[in-house]
């Protein structure tokens, strides 16, 4: 995690501008970091994409989405701003990067360092990644300057694809050029993980099989697949959120202190984790995983997937997934991690939750049918961010009733606005710091996880039902039934 420096000159070539990322989360965020004074005076945009558009037209462009997804410039604002923005419509074929080349020579301060950010479908990327090579791109452009790329999601689709995708970075670009985003780390939440485990001594030494009966990792949506059927049908929730950002989130759980907080050791511990979740068998898949789809609301008011604009008929492709996993190692021999995710659920909510083991032994005198409540952690990532630890109380009176109780910690109570991901990402790829963009063996690790899964599912069946607003299908509850376990609701 940097400090607040400021990055070195540097020109941000955007590789589908057009495109939905740029206009919701890249350029509001460049935008964000500049009103807060946090680029350097000599900085670039370049928007690079097929359509042509003048630069005052990609201008007009930006200046709206900025008033749709960040905030609308004053003039005087705008009046800086704009003039960094160029754009380049000459499309993803070859002679584009020489132009690009040129267009780059021509930026001043700005042309001495380069970030490159690959927002563009996974058909396109190879040909950017081999044509910035060819086109001598990759490389600084002196002795003193620097060149990265920072690369979206999806980053393959099963692990061969992962693989092939890696070797063809790393034919180009060296690994410490390469930033893979996943947005999840860039939250404030989930960098405050990392913090509250170890920044206070309280929590390491219950932070193990001793002390924790099991994990759960719930990340829910409201959303359907809205207008990305294209995109969702060929992924399903275990590719688009288990791979990625549930897996990220089960790292920092389970990770052990690093030893120093540079962004290689920090991986290195979050790739041992994964390296030590027990892989799945086939045959073991339809009793450690299950998949749902929604279906329509039961008010008849929400239309299921198969009904989704976009969405092919016949499609097997799963809206929720909910796994069991195991971390066997030291630590967490033994302690099962559930993971859940879905859309159309009846609640945004992401969460982890860490639920202890019960006290060994009853207090005396309670009223019967009074069970006791083992402790409960819960770290709310989004929304309504915070931490909230659930002990049991005394309820005051002369029967010895117990009852849980929480100590609650509120992001809000800090009174500053929390930055928003791509922010905190961005700022991050300027400067150099890879701690929260995975490694090559991180993201392969995480292919290699869910792949049985994958395979398993890709032979047959069909995803459970659930109604959209409910908390996903009846078989996600019996995985932790058959444990005497129950999904806590956020
Ligand atoms: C993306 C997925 O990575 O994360 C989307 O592709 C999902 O399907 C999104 O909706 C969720 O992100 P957030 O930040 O809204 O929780």
């Amino acid at each position: 995690m940097s400090g607040p420096r400021t990055p070195d000159p540097l020109a941000l070539v955007i590789f589908g501008a057009t495109g939905d990322l740029t206009r919701r989360k890249l350029l509001p965020a460049v935008y964000r970091l500049f009103l807060g004074g946090l680029l350097p005076a000599d900085f670039a945009v370049v928007g690079f994409g097929r359509e042509e558009m003048s630069d005052d037209d990609f201008r007009a462009r930006m200046r709206a989405a900025l008033e749709e997804h960040a905030e609308a410039p004053d003039a005087a604002r705008w009046e800086a701003f704009a003039p960094r923005l160029t754009y380049l419509g000459v499309g993803f074929e070859p002679e584009g990067f020489g132009k690009l080349r040129e267009h780059l020579e021509g930026l001043g301060a700005a042309a001495g360092n380069r970030l490159y950010y690959l927002a563009v479908p996974p058909n396109v990327f190879s040909g950017v990644v081999e044509n910035l090579g060819r086109a001598g791109l990759a490389k600084p452009p002196d002795e003193r300057g620097w060149t990265r790329v920072v690369v979206e999601k999806p980053f393959g689709r099963d692990l061969e694809s992962a693989r092939r995708l890696n070797a063809e970075l790393l034919r180009v670009f060296d690994e410490r050029q390469v930033f893979r985003i996943d947005h999840y780390l860039g939250k404030e939440t989930t960098q405050n993980l990392l913090v509250f485990r170890f920044a206070n001594v309280i929590w390491e030494p219950l932070w193990s099989r001793n002390h924790v009966d099991h994990v759960q990792i719930t990340v829910g949506e409201t959303v359907g697949v809205e207008r990305r059927a294209g995109y969702y049908d060929q992924a399903g929730a275990l590719r688009d959120m288990v791979q990625s950002h549930l897996l990220q989130l089960l790292t920092l759980v389970a990770m052990e202190p690093p030893a120093s907080y540079d962004a290689d050791s920090i991986r290195s511990e979050k790739v041992k984790v994964l390296r030590s979740v027990r892989p799945m068998a086939r045959e073991a898949v339809a009793r450690e995983a299950v998949r749902g789809r929604y279906a329509a609301s039961r008010r008849g008011n929400v239309p299921g997937y198969l009904d989704e604009e976009g969405v092919p008929a016949g499609s097997r492709t799963e809206t929720y997934a909910a796994l069991r996993l195991f971390v066997d190692n030291w630590r967490w021999a033994g302690v099962p991690f559930y993971l859940r995710t879905g859309k159309r659920l009846c609640d945004r909510a992401t969460e982890v939750v860490v639920r202890f083991r019960p006290a060994p032994h009853p207090i005396v005198d309670l009223v019967e049918g009074d069970d006791p409540v083992p402790n409960t952690l819960v770290l709310r990532i989004q929304p309504n961010e915070g931490i909230s630890l659930w002990f049991e109380a005394k309820v005051p009176g002369l029967v010895g009733r117990l009852q849980p109780v929480s100590m609650d910690f509120d992001y809000t109570s800090f009174g500053v606005e929390s930055p928003e991901a791509y922010q905190r990402l961005l700022l991050d790829a300027m400067l150099g710091d890879a701690t929260l963009f995975a490694r090559r063996d991180e993201v392969e690790s995480a292919w290699t996880l869910v792949t049985p899964i994958l395979e398993a599912w890709a032979e047959g069946g069909e995803p459970e039902p659930y109604p959209a607003g409910s908390w996903g299908p009846e078989g996600a509850d019996r995985l932790l039934e058959q444990d005497g376990r129950r999904w806590r609701a956020p």
